[in-house]
């Protein structure tokens, strides 16, 4: 088993869970409830979140050993284990058995890669068939708000869609470029991307794309309905 590596990719999700967490603190009321994570991985990106957002506790969930043991390492370094914790398992098993307040928000930089089956370089990665499985599966677990990465070649019009039939809104999304990384660019996955890009199931340049660290609410009270720029960001057209 391996630990998930792309620190390009980690940064913006970081960076992009700040800049959310700060800016609906009030709305999303996580310095009382806390927030849950699926798939920590070697967990600096959010340990440096947490680091500067003293009033953030965050549990954190892995499939993978190697990463559970790694995020471990960096949260202590960081010395934040007391508000960063980290458990080995399947999110959707552990989430809910938290003690004390269940939390309305979840973050999460969830395994996308499409591929036909989970035969790929790092399997914990795998996303389903259009990569989207385990955001649709966190948008159906019963979260007031959802923080997630939506890449743009793992069918993001489903996904928003998906979202809107649940009764969410896109509140906000922070969007950048990114090259394609190891994961991406194994043949069999390139591949099966340029099949998804033809059949009109997302966008992807020449080994490059796109992802949004998006807000999906359900919170009448935080403002902005933004699907059509988001899917504009991530170069679907409708
Ligand atoms: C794309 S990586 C993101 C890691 C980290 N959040 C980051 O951005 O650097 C996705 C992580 O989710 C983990 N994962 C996959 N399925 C999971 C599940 N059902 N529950 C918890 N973690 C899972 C993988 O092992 C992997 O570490």
């Amino acid at each position: 088993m391996s630990c998930f590596s792309s620190a390009d990719e980690s940064a913006h999700y970081g960076f992009s869970v700040c800049m959310l967490l700060t800016q609906y603190r009030e709305q999303l009321g996580w310095a009382r409830e806390g927030v849950v994570e699926l798939g920590t991985g070697d967990a600096t990106a959010i340990a440096d979140v947490v680091a500067g957002l003293p009033e953030l506790r965050l549990r954190s969930f892995d499939i993978s050993a190697t990463s559970v043991e790694r995020a471990r390492e960096n949260i202590a370094a960081r010395g934040v284990a007391d508000r960063y914790t980290v458990e080995l398992g399947d999110f959707f098993d552990g989430a809910d058995s938290a003690a004390g307040e269940v939390a309305s928000t979840v973050i999460a930089n969830p395994p996308y890669i499409p591929a036909p089956d989970r035969d790929i370089l790092m399997p914990e990665l795998w996303g389903g068939v259009y990569g989207n499985d385990l955001v649709l599966q966190l948008l159906k677990a019963g979260y007031r708000n959802v923080v997630t990465a939506v890449p743009s070649y793992a069918d993001p019009e489903t996904t928003v869609r998906t979202a809107e039939d649940l009764g969410y809104r896109v509140a906000n999304f922070l969007a950048m470029g990114l090259d394609y990384g190891e994961y991406s660019s194994e043949p069999k996955v390139r591949d099966h991307i340029r099949r998804l890009v033809a059949e009109g199931r997302g966008w992807a340049g020449e080994g490059e794309y796109m992802v949004a660290v998006a807000l999906f609410t359900q919170d009448p009270d935080i403002p902005g309905d933004r699907a059509g720029q988001l899917l504009r960001a991530l170069q679907i057209t409708t």
